[in-house]
């Protein structure tokens, strides 16, 4: 492949006013890994470049970086799979202060993940005389969430930590889920009322990048919805979010379709007052700016189908056993 200039972010915090990139210059053998080039530059051309790696086998999650502006394990890429004009830029991961070059402090990750106690709080009324089973259908069950291994890459793309750094984050929600669902944990509803709060599995927008950049198959969204499906069945409903939700659910049976007025009063809830004026000036707004949906609701021809539809699938799930239970407004 010839040459190729490896644009990499330089700063060391105390240290530099502001960060800066350096450029190398790197011959790519034929199926080299990213962490194997920076391996190169480090050893035959600056032995002050910072970068974490440690296993070399996409295990330990250490050498997690941007590359090309997204997240990926650089021991797990294929180096000439991301030259783009000659270049490769390299950058530490988002969402992170920057301590040195490619070396982030993962603090705010490690605090979030203490947040949902990612240990097994088992009953201990009834201890076992040896370990806990668990069937092979139970372990599959958080199989998925098993395979994280902790490299924040998902932390690093997530859109929403990007304006918020208090909310949970993609990792915490996915290891949140592998205890919810794990059948021998004793805390499952503490832990669903956790992850119900402000900042935790409602705050997620759905934009499926910690899902794209997760090298495992943990795919942290997959999970949160799997959470999701929880949180309402348990019937942790008293959050915007949950009601939000609901609100999507009986939009679609009533009216066929979203109705956008009644979505933000549902959200924020009939009799919250105080919440309702605070969303009153952004009604006003676009109807100032003519964006405001019609007051009276649009009802889809033929809405009577797809009540039928949601019928349908009410007794379905209670064929198979109701999924656990019934969410709000089922009839
Ligand atoms: S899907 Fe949700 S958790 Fe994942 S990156 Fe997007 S906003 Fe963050
Ligand atoms: S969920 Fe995936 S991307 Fe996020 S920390 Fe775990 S392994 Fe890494
Ligand atoms: S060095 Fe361990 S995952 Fe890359």
């Amino acid at each position: 492949m010839g040459d190729v200039i490896f644009r990499i972010y330089r700063f060391e915090a105390g240290k530099d006013s502001a960060p800066r990139y350096q450029e190398y210059k790197l011959a790519l053998e034929p199926g080299i890994t990213l962490l194997n080039c920076l391996n190169q530059i480090r050893g035959s051309q600056d032995g002050t470049l910072a970068y974490r790696m440690s296993c070399g086998s996409a295990i330990c999650g250490s050498c997690a970086m941007r590359a090309n502006g997204h997240a990926l394990l650089a021991c797990k890429t294929q180096a000439s799979s991301l030259v783009k004009n000659g270049v490769i830029q390299l950058d530490p991961l988002g969402n992170f202060p920057v301590l040195r070059d490619l070396v982030v402090d993962l603090e705010p990750f490690w605090s979030s993940l203490r947040q949902v106690k990612p240990w097994l709080q088992p009953d201990t009324s009834d201890e076992p005389e040896r370990e806990r089973l668990q069937t092979a259908a139970e372990f599959h069950r958080i199989d998925y969430a098993t395979t994280c291994i902790l490299c924040a890459s998902c932390w690093s793309d997530c859109n929403v930590l990007e304006v918020d750094k208090k909310f949970l984050g993609p990792a915490t929600l996915a290891k949140a889920h592998r205890y919810i669902f794990d059948s021998r944990d004793a805390k499952t509803q503490e832990r669903l009322e956790r992850i119900a709060e402000p900042r935790g599995v409602w705050d997620c927008t759905h934009c499926g990048e910690c899902s794209t950049r997760c090298p495992t198959e943990t795919k942290p969204l997959a999970r949160i919805e799997e959470v999701r499906e929880a949180v309402m069945i348990a019937g942790v409903t008293r959050s915007p979010g949950a009601r939000h939700a609901m609100g999507f659910r009986e939009s679609i049976k009533w009216f066929g379709a979203l109705n956008e007025n009644y979505l933000p009063v549902r959200s924020m809830g009939f009799f919250n007052i105080i919440g309702l004026l605070g969303i009153l000036p952004v009604g006003l707004r676009m109807m100032r700016k003519r964006k405001a949906p019609p007051l009276l609701p649009h009802f889809i021809d033929k809405v009577g189908e797809v009540r039928k539809i949601y019928k349908r699938f009410h007794e379905l799930r209670k064929e198979a056993g109701g999924g656990g239970g019934k969410y709000e407004g089922d009839e």
